[in-house]
C-alpha cells in the first residue's frame, strides 16, 4: 500500500533524518515527516541544527572570527589592511546559503536512500492491526494525508525557553533564530543565560562591535565545565570585553519601541538596571511534544515534559521510540544522531549501545572549549582517586606559529589503574583535539597509552600527548 511503511520518523533534525537513513540502509521501507520550511515555503529538513542551530551559528562564528583576526591580529603577521569593514547582511546571506545547501543535501540523501519525505506536521491518530496511523497536515495547505507504520520514531526536537517576564518577538527579544538573523550589529546587546548559546552568540556580536553583557542565574560561571577550564574561560572572555554577571535574578523586562530595559538583582542582592538595543534569551530549551496528539494515544512524558524513554529509547507505547532533544540527556546533535542510529539498528535486531560518558561537549568560542568524560569536581564529589596532567598551549611550537597560545590541555586518569576518565581542553581547535580523548575512553586507554603514541610535529595534538606525559611528571617540553 502506498502510504504504509515499516518505519515512520517524525522530525528530520539530526536525530530523525539519520534514523531514517540508517533504517533505510537496513532494508526498511521508511517515511520521514518534517514541517520545517524555508521563507519561500520549500522544505527545510535538518531541524534546529541545520536551520537555526549548529550550522548557522558556526557560519557566523567563522565570519566574525575572520573579522576579528583581520582587525586585531593580522598586523602581528606583518599584514596591513586599510578600510576594513563588515557587511552584516552579506554575512547573513552567506549563512543562509550554507543552510540551504544543507537542506538540499538532506533531501538528496532521502532520495538516494529511497525514503518517502512528507513535508508537514505529523500527529498520532491511533493504532490498528496494521500499525500506527499518523495524520500529516501538509505545510503547503493541501489536504491532510494519512500514513500507517509498524514503528514510529519521534524526533521532534526542542524549542527555546522564554523568560516568564518576556515573550520572544524576534525584534528586540531574541531567541536563537533571532540572534542568528540580525542584519546589523546592535550597539548594546544583553544576553540572559551564559550557557552555550549565550557564549557563542555573545562572541559573534562582540567581535562585530557590540557591547555584550551576559546575565547568568547560577553563582558560578560555566559550572558544567571543568573548574580550571571555566576559570580560564572567564579570564579570557573578560579580557575580550564580554561582561559577565553571575548570580543574577531577572525581576522585570520592559520591551519598548526604543530598547529593552532589564531589572535584576545581582549576586549581592542589590537591584540593578540595564538597557539594551537587543536582548538574547538563551536559558535552555524545552522538548517539542505539542501537536503530536500524544495524550490521546497515551504517550508518557516525564516530570520535565520530555518523552519518557528507557535506555534503549523505547517509550511506553509498543513500537514507538523517541530520540534526540525530545528525550532526556544532553541536547546535542551528535547525541541525537547516535540515538537515531541505535534505534534503527534495534529495529533490525542488532544490539547497539550509546555511551553518554563518551559524548564530547564543545563550545565554539575563541578559544574553543571541549571536553569528554568526568570533570575534576565530579571525580572529587564521587570520591574517585585520580591523577591530573595539564600542559599549556604556550609550550607548543605549532600554537606559537599559529599565534594562539591561549589555554591548556588536561587529562584525568584513575590513580590506581591509569585508565582515562576525562579530557578537558581550552585552546585552539579544542573541538578537533577532544576526539583523542573520546577514542581513548572508548578503547579503555590509559594515560600511558596516549603518552606513548607518536604524535606528528609540529601539531597542536602534541599538547595532548604532553599533558598525558605531565600526568606522570615527565612532560618533555614543559
Ligand atoms: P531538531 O533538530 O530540533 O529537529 C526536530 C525537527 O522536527 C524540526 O525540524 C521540527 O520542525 C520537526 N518537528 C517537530 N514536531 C513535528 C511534527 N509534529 N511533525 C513534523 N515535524 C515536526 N548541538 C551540537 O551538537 N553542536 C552545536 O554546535 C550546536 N549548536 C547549536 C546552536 C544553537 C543556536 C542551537 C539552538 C542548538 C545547537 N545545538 C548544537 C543543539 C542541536 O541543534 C540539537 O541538539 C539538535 O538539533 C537536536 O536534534 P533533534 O533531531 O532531536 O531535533
Ligand atoms: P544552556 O543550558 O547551555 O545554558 C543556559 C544558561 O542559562 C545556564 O547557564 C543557566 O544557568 C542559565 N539560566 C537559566 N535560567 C536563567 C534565568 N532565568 N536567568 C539567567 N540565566 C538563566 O542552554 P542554551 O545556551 O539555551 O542552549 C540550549 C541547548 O542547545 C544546550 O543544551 C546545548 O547543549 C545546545 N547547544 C549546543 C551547542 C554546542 O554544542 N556547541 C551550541 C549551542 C547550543
Amino acid at each position: 500500500m502506498a502510504n504504509t511503511f515499516d518505519v515512520a520518523v517524525i522530525g528530520a533534525g539530526p536525530g530523525g533524518y539519520i534514523a531514517a537513513i540508517r533504517a533505510a540502509q537496513l532494508g526498511f521501507k521508511v517515511a520521514c515527516i518534517d514541517d520545517g520550511a524555508r521563507a519561500d515555503g520549500k522544505p527545510a529538513p535538518g531541524g534546529t541544527c541545520t536551520n537555526v542551530g549548529c550550522i548557522p551559528s558556526k557560519a557566523l562564528l567563522q565570519s566574525s572570527e575572520h573579522f576579528e583576526m583581520a582587525q586585531s591580529h593580522f598586523a602581528e603577521h606583518g599584514i596591513g589592511l586599510k578600510d576594513l569593514s563588515i557587511d552584516v547582511p552579506k554575512m547573513i546571506a552567506r549563512k543562509a546559503k550554507i543552510v540551504q545547501q544543507t537542506n538540499e543535501g538532506i533531501l538528496y540523501l532521502f532520495k538516494k536512500n529511497k525514503i518517502t519525505f512528507f513535508h508537514g506536521r505529523a500527529s498520532f491518530d491511533g493504532k490498528n492491526e496494521n500499525g500506527w496511523q499518523l495524520n500529516v497536515s501538509p505545510t503547503s495547505g493541501k489536504d491532510v494525508e494519512t500514513l500507517t507504520a509498524t514503528h514510529v520514531i519521534i524526533a521532534t526536537g526542542s524549542s527555546p525557553r522564554a523568560l516568564p517576564e518576556a515573550a520572544f518577538d524576534n525584534k528586540r527579544i531574541l531567541d536563537n533564530e533571532g540572534a542568528l538573523a540580525l542584519t546589523e550589529t546592535p550597539k548594546r546587546l544583553g544576553v540572559v543565560g551564559a550557557g552555550v548559546i549565550g557564549l557563542e552568540m555573545g562572541s559573534v556580536w562582540r567581535r562585530l562591535g557590540a557591547e555584550v553583557t551576559l546575565l547568568e542565574a547560577l553563582p558560578e560561571f560555566l559550572g558544567v565545565a571543568d573548574v580550571a577550564v571555566a576559570k580560564e574561560a572567564a579570564k579570557l572572555f573578560k579580557a575580550q570585553g564580554l561582561t559577565i554577571h553571575t548570580g543574577v535574578k531577572i525581576t522585570a523586562v520592559k520591551n519598548s519601541a526604543k530598547e529593552v530595559a532589564v531589572e535584576y538583582t545581582d549576586a549581592a542582592g542589590a537591584t540593578q538596571k540595564a538597557s539594551f538595543d537587543k536582548l538574547i534569551v538563551s536559558i535552555g530549551r524545552v522538548p517539542n511534544t505539542k501537536g503530536l496528539n500524544a495524550e490521546a494515544v497515551g504517550l508518557t512524558l516525564d516530570e520535565r515534559g520530555f518523552i519518557a524513554v528507557d535506555d534503549h529509547c523505547r517509550t511506553n507505547l509498543p513500537n514507538v521510540w523517541a530520540v534526540g532533544d525530545v528525550v532526556r540527556g544532553p541536547m546535542l546533535a551528535h547525541k541525537a544522531e547516535e540515538e537515531g542510529v541505535a534505534v534503527a539498528e534495534r529495529l533490525a535486531g542488532q544490539k547497539p549501545h550509546v555511551d553518554f560518558n563518551t559524548v564530547p561537549y564543545v563550545i565554539y568560542t575563541s578559544p574553543e572549549i571541549a571536553w569528554v568524560g568526568k570533570t575534576e569536581q565530579q571525580l572529587k564529589a564521587a570520591g574517585v582517586a585520580y591523577r591530573a596532567g595539564s600542559v599549556p598551549f604556550m609550550a607548543n611550537g605549532r600554537a606559537r606559529a599559529l599565534g594562539d597560545t591561549r589555554g591548556f590541555v588536561k587529562w584525568l586518569a584513575d590513580a590506581a589503574t591509569d585508565r582515562v576518565l576525562g579530557l578537558h581542553i581550552i585552546g585552539p581547535m579544542a573541538s578537533e583535539l577532544v576526539m583523542e580523548g573520546v577514542t581513548a575512553m572508548e578503547f579503555g586507554a590509559s594515560s600511558e597509552d596516549i603518552a606513548r603514541i607518536c604524535h606528528a610535529h609540529p601539531t597542536l595534538t602534541e599538547t595532548v600527548k604532553e599533558a598525558a606525559l605531565a600526568l606522570d611528571g615527565r612532560a618533555l617540553n614543559f
